[in-house]
């Protein structure tokens, strides 16, 4: 190859690869792209319903989790279909899809194909969490909706409450997010509920679970009784601080530390070799929950995503544009869990 040839294969291999590098998430992504302020929009939506309904907090927290760790942050929950994500299990009590649909509604008037629906997730959790007392971090924007949504997808990546923390830390590492970040995003259970067949067994094992404060556990035999078949329609709060229900703060991590976590593998990370300080630490200090909290969010926020030419700008977020073409790449698989605690 000569100099100048040399130089032309140069300059092309930039100019081809230019778009992958600029095609990343970044803050402010809207500011050119919609003539509105596109961040304020979001945030004045959420805050009315935020005001008529302070458990919204939970539903947004758990459904950025849900969407990003199965096919990446996407929205891919929100898809509408036989054996999509949101037809899961673990996705059975997902809610907050009417307030993401309320936003696009909006957004689609006055910036039409431009705002990614999972962008929308991102931002309105975010501004969730602002409003139940946790503190307002920056979140990036430039995601694209994908297309593909299967119920096996969201069986095999969402990891059930029996998990181990060392299988837990695993399936957190496969998302490119450490232990540190898990036990982080972990706080999220600072708010919201879970019913009783995520805990109830350990209400009734022999022996009796001895992790689990006696006191919280004939507390939560009421609000759970034992059946001999079905299960229970009863829920309790996952942070067990009654003065702190749907607010954001360190709270959960100090009630584990006394046995007071419903989940077992809530309970699990208080004492654990590889978890026990850093739950230590957070317990005892609400600032640095926030900070952190936030950036983990943001890490949780980035992963997996679509960006630049990837996926498509959804019209309607339970809808990929173009069934027809989507279709082949919905069909379920067969996708078993591979990591022992996952759901089966
Ligand atoms: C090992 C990881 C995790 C497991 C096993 C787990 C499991 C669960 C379970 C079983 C519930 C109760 C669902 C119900 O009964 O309806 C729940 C609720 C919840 N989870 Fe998680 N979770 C995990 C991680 C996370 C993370 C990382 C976040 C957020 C960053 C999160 C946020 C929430 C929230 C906010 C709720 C309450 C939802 C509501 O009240 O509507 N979880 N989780």
């Amino acid at each position: 190859m000569n100099t100048v040839t040399g130089f032309t294969f140069g300059v092309m291999l930039i100019l081809i690869s230019f778009p992958a590098c600029y095609a990343q998430l970044r803050n402010g992504f809207y500011t050119d792209i919609c003539k509105i302020n596109v961040e304020e929009t979001v945030q004045r939506i959420v805050f009315e319903r935020n005001q008529k309904d302070s458990t919204l907090v939970a539903a947004l927290v758990r459904m950025q989790f849900h969407d990003c760790f199965v096919e990446g942050c996407d929205a891919s929950l929100l898809l509408k279909g036989d054996d999509t994500e949101k037809t899961a299990g673990p996705n059975g009590s997902v809610r907050g899809y009417e307030l993401i649909d309320e936003i696009k509604t909006e957004l689609e008037q006055k910036c039409p194909d431009k705002v990614s629906c999972a962008d929308i997730i991102v931002m309105a959790t975010r501004d969730t969490v602002a409003f139940s007392r946790g503190r307002r971090y920056e979140v990036e924007t430039g995601r694209r909706d994908g297309s593909i949504s299967r119920a096996s997808d969201a069986i095999a990546n969402l990891p059930s409450p029996s998990i181990s923390v060392f299988d837990s830390i695993e399936v957190f590492k496969a998302k490119g997010l450490n232990a540190t970040d898990m036990v982080l995003l972990l706080g999220g259970h600072t708010i919201g509920k879970a019913s009783c067949g995520n805990f109830e067994s350990r209400l009734y094992s022999s022996p009796p679970d001895s992790s689990m404060d006696r006191s919280l556990a004939e507390k939560l035999k009421m609000i759970c009784p034992k059946k001999t078949e079905g299960s229970n329609a009863g829920q309790a709060d996952l942070d067990q601080n009654s003065a702190s229900t749907n607010i954001v703060d360190n709270s959960f991590y100090q009630q584990i530390r006394m046995n007071r976590g419903l989940l077992s593998i809530d309970q699990k990370i208080a004492f654990d070799m590889l978890t026990a300080e850093l739950v230590k630490t957070l317990s005892n200090d609400n600032v640095q929950f926030f900070t952190r909290f936030g950036a983990a969010m943001v890490k949780l926020g980035a992963v997996g995503v679509k960006v630049g030419n990837e996926g498509e700008i959804r019209k309607d977020c339970k809808f990929v544009n173009n069934p027809a073409a989507a279709s082949s790449s919905t069909t379920p698989t067969t996708t078993q869990p591979s990591i022992p605690g996952m759901l089966p």
